[in-house]
C-alpha cells in the first residue's frame, strides 16, 4: 500500500523468572529466540530493501535489564545484553547505507506484562523510582517514534533509557 518500508520496530518479547540453575532449557531457548533470534529474522527480511534503498530506520525494544543485572532474571538480562550489543553491530554495518539502527530500553512499563504483576509489586517498583513513577507505553512510542524518524537524524547505535530513572542508581546504601 505504502510502496516500502521505512521503518522496523522489533518489539516482541517474554519475560522469565529464575537464577540460571532454576530456568529449564526450553525456557531459555523461547526466551533467547523471541527476544533476540527475532531481531535476526525480522532484520534479514526487511533490510534488503532498505539497502537497495539507500534508506530506512530499525528500532529494538532492549531494556534497562540489558543495561545492568537483575536478581532472579538470568535469561532475560542475558538475552537483553545480547539487543544491548546487537544493535551496534548492525549501526555499524548498515550506516553506510544511510540506515540507522537504534534500541529503546524501557524500565518498568504499564503494558500486560508488567500489569501481570500484583497491586502491591506494581506500588513497590513505582516507589523505588526517583521520579516515584512508572513507565507508560506512549512514553516509550513517542521515543521509538523519534528514533524512528528523521528527527533523530545523527543517532545510530544507541541505547535510549526511558526508564524513569531505574538504571541510574548504583545500588549503594544511602548515607545520611
Ligand atoms: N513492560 C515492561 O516493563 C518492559 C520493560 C522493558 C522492556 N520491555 C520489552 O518491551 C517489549 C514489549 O513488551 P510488553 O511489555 O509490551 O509485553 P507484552 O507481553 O504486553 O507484549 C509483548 C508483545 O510481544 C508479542 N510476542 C510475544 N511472543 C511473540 C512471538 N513469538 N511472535 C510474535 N510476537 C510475539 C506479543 O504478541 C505482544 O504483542 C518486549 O521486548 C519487552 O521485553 C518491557
Amino acid at each position: 500500500q505504502f510502496g516500502h518500508v521505512d521503518s522496523v520496530i522489533n518489539n516482541a518479547g517474554i519475560f522469565a523468572k529464575g537464577a540460571v540453575h532454576e530456568l529449564d532449557e526450553s525456557t531459555w531457548d523461547r526466551v533467547m529466540a523471541t527476544d533476540v533470534k527475532s531481531i535476526f529474522l525480522t532484520t534479514k527480511a526487511f533490510v534488503p530493501a532498505m539497502i537497495e534503498r539507500k534508506s530506512g530506520t530499525i528500532v529494538n525494544t532492549a531494556s534497562i535489564s540489558g543495561l545492568q543485572g537483575d536478581y532472579n532474571m538470568a535469561v532475560y538480562n542475558a538475552a537483553k545484553g545480547a539487543v544491548v550489543n546487537l544493535v551496534r553491530a548492525m549501526a555499524l554495518d548498515y550506516g553506510k547505507y544511510g540506515i540507522r539502527v537504534n534500541n529503546v530500553n524501557p524500565g518498568p512499563t504499564l503494558t500486560p506484562m508488567f500489569k501481570s504483576n500484583p497491586e502491591s509489586v506494581i506500588d513497590e517498583f513505582a516507589q523505588a523510582s526517583p521520579l516515584g513513577r512508572l513507565v507508560e507505553p506512549d512514553d516509550v512510542a513517542r521515543t521509538m517514534f523519534f528514533l524512528a524518524s528523521d528527527e533523530s537524524a545523527p543517532i545510530t547505535g544507541e541505547n535510549i533509557p526511558v526508564s524513569a530513572g531505574f538504571e541510574i542508581y548504583s545500588g549503594q546504601p544511602v548515607q545520611q
